[in-house]
Parts: structure tokens; C-alpha cells; sequence
């Protein structure tokens, strides 16, 4: 696969007329004269009073020009982007299991790149996200002139991960497999991408049960038409033996809450509280299991 082809094919995504006024308002920014830069739960770039003061606004309605905000929180100035996930919850449940010093990091479907932001902490030696997502990639470009990162980020799927030039020590994939129809082979692409022994941290829908089975919502799960499997956590290691992965940890397993995922005033749609069932919140409005998530570290 020529990704050098591809790279400059999605390029040509930014132009599209929904992506280019976005573009366009990021351009128009003045460089941020940040004072400090705090990679806590809240992702935050304190201002220079002065440069606050005459582009605060303009900031505010760029911000506003990219929602939905999924993905966060972030504070520039006194501007908090409360998005709609607490995506800290996730972050710091998985902080304690790894270590990023001196390693080739990717992180795939990483939206505006939230996760990779905080990772910085760990004094990786490259971080790189994917997401093939112009909004998304447009968020992250946004944040970046605040915080002023070497993080790559590629427009590009889980699909192109076996074609990558380089080989990554330590791979994220968040959210990400329960979208895909072919989970296996997503899994043996991440493996491939992986350098001999290097990690794989992963977080899936799961159902409860012993045995290897699977619910494969035929319409939509949680309201999202784009679900296909959601395995029990021996289906789930079955994948990863399968796709040729050496062990199979799991972490710790978590229902999704509405104090994690809730509506704010930083998107315009629904939220969790509208994809549960009214008088039962542990099914879904279709009536399967609430959201579950595992948390799984796998090694190649
Ligand atoms: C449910 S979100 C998860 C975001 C983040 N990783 C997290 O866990 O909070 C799924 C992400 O996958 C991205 N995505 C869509 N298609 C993808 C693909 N083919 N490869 C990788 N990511 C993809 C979406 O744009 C979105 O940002």
C-alpha cells in the first residue's frame, strides 16, 4: 500500500465544505502565548493575560465551530471544554499498567488525541495517533497550537496499521474493536504493528457469562448503528489467542456511568442517559445489557 498516496488523498479531506470553515478558523488564530502547560485530568494551557484578553473570544467561537466535543476535558484560559466524556476515568484506570518511557507509542482511534496529550508525561519517545476522522484531526490541530506537541497525528484506520513504516513498542486501542465487523483481523493488524514482546492495551463492550459467545446486535446497540460484536470475556481471548497475541490479561472490567459519559453543553446530541432504558437503566433502550467495558493488556 502506497501511504504516502493515501496521506496526501486525505489531505484533500480537509478541504471538504463541511472540514474546510473549521481549517479556516484554526488558521486564523493567532499564535497562543501560553505561561504554562498542566497534563493533569483536565488538559490545561494557562494564558498570557494580554493575549487572553484580545483573543478570548475568538478562541471560544473556534472552539464552539468544532463540537461535538467527545473527548476530554480541556481548559485554555479560562475556556473549559467540558466534553462529553470524562475521559480521565478511562485514562487513569489504565495509567497504572504501563510504562511509556523511551517507547514508539500509538494510539488508534484517538480522536482529538486527549489520551496522547496526557501520555506526554511519560517521556515516550514518539507518540502517534490514528483516527481517520477530519472533525476529530481538526480538534486535535486546534488543541495543538495551544500545547505545542510533536505528537504525529495520521488520518489514517486500524486497516492501514500493518503497511506503517515503523514499528510501534506499545499500541492503545480504546473503543475502537466493537466498531469494527472484522475484530480478528483489527487484532492481527495491531499485532503486526507491534514490535516482538510489545503491548497492546485495549478496551471492549463485553457481556457477562462463562463461554465463548458473542451478542451481534442485528439493528442498532446503545443506539449506535455501527456495533458488531460484543463478546464475553473468554470470546474476547479467544480473539486475541487467534490473532496470534502471546498473552491475555484483563485488567479490570467497568460499566459505563453517566458521571463518565453525560450530555454537556459541548455537544449537541444525546447522551448515555438517552441510550439506557427509562425504567431500567441495566439495559439499553433495545433492551441487551448496558454498556460493560474490559479492559484487556495483551502481549506479542
Ligand atoms: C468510541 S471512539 C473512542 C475514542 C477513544 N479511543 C476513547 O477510547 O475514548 C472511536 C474512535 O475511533 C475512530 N475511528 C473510526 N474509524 C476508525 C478506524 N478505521 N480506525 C481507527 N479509528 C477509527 C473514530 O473517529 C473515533 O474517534
Amino acid at each position: 500500500m502506497d501511504l504516502e498516496a493515501l496521506r496526501k488523498e486525505r489531505e484533500g479531506w480537509l478541504k471538504w465544505k463541511n472540514i474546510a470553515p473549521l481549517q479556516e478558523a484554526i488558521n486564523a488564530l493567532p499564535k497562543p502565548k501560553v505561561k504554562q502547560i498542566t497534563l493533569g485530568d483536565v488538559i490545561f494551557a494557562e494564558l498570557e493575560a494580554e493575549y487572553e484578553k484580545e483573543y478570548g473570544s475568538q478562541i471560544e467561537a473556534t472552539a464552539r465551530l468544532l463540537m461535538p466535543w467527545r473527548k476530554g476535558p480541556f481548559r485554555l484560559g479560562k475556556l473549559f471544554i467540558d466534553s462529553e466524556w470524562q475521559s480521565q476515568i478511562k485514562y487513569n484506570l489504565l495509567e497504572p499498567y504501563f510504562n511509556l518511557d523511551g517507547k514508539v507509542v500509538g494510539d488508534i482511534g484517538c480522536n482529538n488525541g486527549y489520551y496522547l496529550f496526557r501520555m506526554q508525561s511519560q517521556n515516550p519517545e514518539k507518540l502517534i495517533g490514528f483516527d481517520p476522522s477530519p472533525p476529530y484531526y481538526s480538534q486535535f490541530q486546534f488543541l495543538n497550537l495551544f500545547f505545542d506537541t510533536n505528537i504525529k497525528y495520521e488520518l489514517l484506520g486500524v486497516e492501514h496499521l500493518s503497511f506503517y513504516e515503523e514499528p510501534f513498542d506499545t499500541l492503545f486501542c480504546l473503543g475502537v474493536l466493537y466498531h469494527r465487523s472484522d475484530p480478528v483481523s483489527t487484532l492481527k493488524s495491531l499485532r503486526t504493528a507491534l514490535n516482538e514482546g510489545g503491548e497492546l492495551f485495549l478496551d471492549t463492550f463485553m457481556i457477562e457469562g462463562d463461554g465463548e459467545y458473542c451478542l451481534t446486535p442485528a439493528n442498532r446497540y446503545s443506539k449506535m448503528a455501527n456495533v458488531y460484536f460484543i463478546p464475553t470475556i473468554d470470546a474476547l481471548k479467544g480473539w486475541c489467542y487467534k490473532a496470534g497475541f502471546s498473552e491475555f490479561e484483563l485488567l479490570t472490567i467497568k460499566p459505563t456511568d453517566t458521571i463518565e459519559q453525560r450530555k454537556t453543553d459541548w455537544i449537541a446530541s444525546q447522551s448515555l442517559d438517552d441510550f439506557l432504558n427509562p425504567n431500567d437503566s441495566s439495559k439499553t433502550i433495545e433492551g441487551y445489557p448496558a454498556p460493560i467495558r474490559a479492559y484487556i493488556r495483551c502481549v506479542r
